[in-house]
């Protein structure tokens, strides 16, 4: 029996999360979903943006599905903190596993397939920011052992099950040689430690990004902090066909939520246009890696391809989220 919290949030996360679970529900017919609340509309109705109750449905899930929320960029709201970092933190969804592959018809290169896999929980994202006097702001990097540590482990986990060729640590050292080179060292130890015995390498973020643009090829699994694992996964996703196509999953111990690592994108909301490829990939996410069943995964990702193969130089304009889901279940 598999258990799903669906939180479709705001924006298009409500268009494309039901499309997502209508595609899961087909690959596992005794799937169970509770429907749960997060985001910017659930904040100004509750004055929460997470309620206790949707934390209490993915502990005893242990499984999500998490569309997108809206954040007001440019102004402080009063009590509000983002929904995603909050259940990011307060879950312990340690790692963020992102991956980038070429799509046929879509992609703009073929040959791509990488993942990043990032740290989730702290680096700049681990909200300590402050106002230190009039006109100075201080945001907090954090860094900790630990959590480093227990990214290093999962790398070794995915690169073991990909047959993973390289893994490269994305870092500025040279800048932090603090807080990066923690971050660095303490991947070196665990990977060396645990005998890794494939390549292992580092670069800079900066090169790494421009290297990602000229030859996305030579990458195999990244594993990097927080703020670097965001950016560049928003760039290299470029090479999928975009952020219509870029799936995440939040993965802690024995709890995982999958999540398009695409926004509410309110400039298309409510108009039919959004992708839902990247949540349909996300449940793949959930299946490869959390209820650990490859081959339908396989089977969803293969579904994709197919239906890429035959529709996807085609523009369903306000169809898009309906024509895209029916496409993917009639390929199953
Ligand atoms: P966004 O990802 O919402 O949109 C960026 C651009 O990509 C827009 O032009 C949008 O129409 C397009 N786009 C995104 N997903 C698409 C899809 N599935 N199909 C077709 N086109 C798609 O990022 P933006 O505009 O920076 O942020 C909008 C809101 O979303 C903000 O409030 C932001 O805080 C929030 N946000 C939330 C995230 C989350 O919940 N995890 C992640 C990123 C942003
Ligand atoms: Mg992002």
């Amino acid at each position: 029996m598999y258990k799903l919290v669906v939180i479709p949030g705001d924006g298009i996360g409500r268009e494309v999360v039901p499309v997502a679970v209508q595609v899961l529900e087909k690959l596992l017919p005794d799937l169970q979903t509770v429907e749960a609340e997060a985001g910017w509309d659930c904040f100004q109705r509750h004055g929460s943006a997470v309620p206790d109750a949707t934390f209490q449905a993915l502990l005893e899930c242990g499984a999500g599905l998490f569309g997108a929320v809206s954040s007001l960029t440019g102004q402080r709201v009063v009590g509000y903190r983002s929904a995603i970092l909050q259940l990011r933190q307060q879950l312990k969804l340690n790692t963020n596993l992102r991956p980038v592959r070429s799509w046929p018809s879509i992609s703009p290169r073929p040959g791509v397939d990488l993942i990043l896999l990032c740290e989730n929980s702290e680096g700049l994202y681990c909200g300590r920011e402050h106002w230190e006097s009039e006109g100075v702001a201080i945001a907090e990097w954090v860094i900790s052992r630990d959590a480093t540590q227990a990214l290093a482990l999962r790398a070794l986990e995915v690169a073991k099950a990909r047959k993973a060729r390289r893994i490269t640590l994305v870092h500025k050292a040279n800048v932090l040689p603090v807080t990066c080179g923690l971050f660095r060292d303490t991947c070196r130890e665990v990977l060396e430690g645990e005998g890794w015995a494939a390549e292992l390498d580092e670069r800079l973020v900066d090169l790494a990004a421009l290297q990602l643009v000229e030859q996305p090829e030579a990458f195999d699994l990244i594993v990097t902090s927080n703020l670097f694992g965001d950016i560049l996964s928003d760039l290299a996703c470029h090479w999928s066909g975009g952020l219509g196509l870029a799936p995440s999953l939040n993965w802690g111990q024995d709890i995982a939520l999958a999540e398009p690592i695409h926004g509410s994108a309110p400039d298309i909301a409510g108009s039919g246009r959004a992708n839902p490829l990247a949540a349909i990939l996300s449940t793949a996410l959930l299946l490869r890696y959390h209820w650990q069943k490859p081959a339908l995964a396989k089977r969803l990702e293969k579904a994709v391809e197919n239906f890429l193969l035959e529709e996807g130089k085609a523009d369903f304009g306000f169809e898009t989220t309906r024509v895209v889901g029916q496409g993917i279940l009639a390929a199953l």
